[in-house]
């Protein structure tokens, strides 16, 4: 494994090379530790923490300060990869000066190397501020969670010729205004495999296809610990939700048979 430090212009550099990106999500210090150490290239602190740790039905009650924490305790477990912080809803949207002091709490108090906002063309003047000023940005185009009651659902974005379009002008908005790289999710796998040929950024697909320059995916479904829901693009590297329960059973079954604790767990 390369132990080199992965920074910004490395993840440009790895689409120009021809590499893909591996990136997923964390939002605590031993998952972030153990996320680092297998030799992933981007880790996310992603809002998607309000579901699957908060146990919300969406992303939008996720807060700032919600989003900061995590940063702050997954930033203690990464040596390695670079670190994403999310920014919530309502928290990029109200002011451009809110934007960019929110953005800039989570580089200097939570220790993110870069932020990552949802949206195209409404936020492309904010993104090259951020830019400007020093925080790079990821953007985040197709199916962007925190606008689902306006899709009506988690449903697949630019099915349709004009659809798809617009999401290709985006990404080039987004590309002009300087974004690092773009999150495509949920979109045909033929449209990512056209915005991922037309743009120079790498994009970092989760349920879009192989045509993007890398993937994501939310650690808590690949691991098949959070069972509320299975989309059909998360594949299941283990099931760990099995695992705890047997763990969790043979403990109670061992203390109720006072099985547990022995002499060699017990001090004389
Ligand atoms: O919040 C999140 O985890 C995300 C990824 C799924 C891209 O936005």
């Amino acid at each position: 494994m390369n132990l080199k430090k992965i920074t910004v212009p490395e993840i440009v550099r790895m689409k120009k090379d021809g590499g893909k990106i591996a990136a997923l999500t964390a939002y605590d210090y031993l998952m972030a530790k153990i996320l680092d150490q297998a030799g992933i290239d981007i880790i996310l602190v992603g809002d998607s923490v309000g579901m699957v740790v908060a146990g919300h039905s969406s992303t939008l009650p996720v807060t700032l300060e919600q989003i900061l924490y995590h940063t702050q305790a997954v930033s203690r477990g990464v040596t390695r990869a670079l670190l994403v912080s999310d920014m919530p809803f309502l928290s990029f949207q109200v002011s451009e000066a809110q934007t960019i002091e929110n953005a800039g709490r989570l580089m200097k108090e939570g220790n993110a190397e870069a932020v990552k906002i949802e949206g195209g063309e409404p936020v492309a003047g904010v993104i090259s501020k951020l830019v400007d000023f020093g925080i790079p940005v990821m953007g985040h185009l197709g199916l962007t969670p925190q606008s689902f009651h306006k899709f009506g659902g988690f449903k697949v974005q630019g099915r349709e010729e004009a659809a798809a379009g617009k999401l290709l002008q985006d990404a080039e908005l987004l590309e002009k205004a300087g974004v690092f790289s773009i999150v495509l999710e949920k979109v045909p796998a033929s449209l990512a495999k056209r915005v991922s040929e037309a743009l120079h950024i790498p994009t970092i697909g989760i349920g879009a296809g192989v045509g993007c320059d890398g993937q994501i995916l939310v650690s808590h479904d690949m691991l098949g610990l959070y069972e509320d829901f299975h989309p059909k693009f998360a594949r299941r590297y283990a099931e760990l939700a099995d695992e705890m329960k047997s763990a969790f059973k043979q403990y109670i079954d061992d203390v109720k048979s006072a099985r547990f604790p022995s002499d060699d767990e017990s001090y004389f």
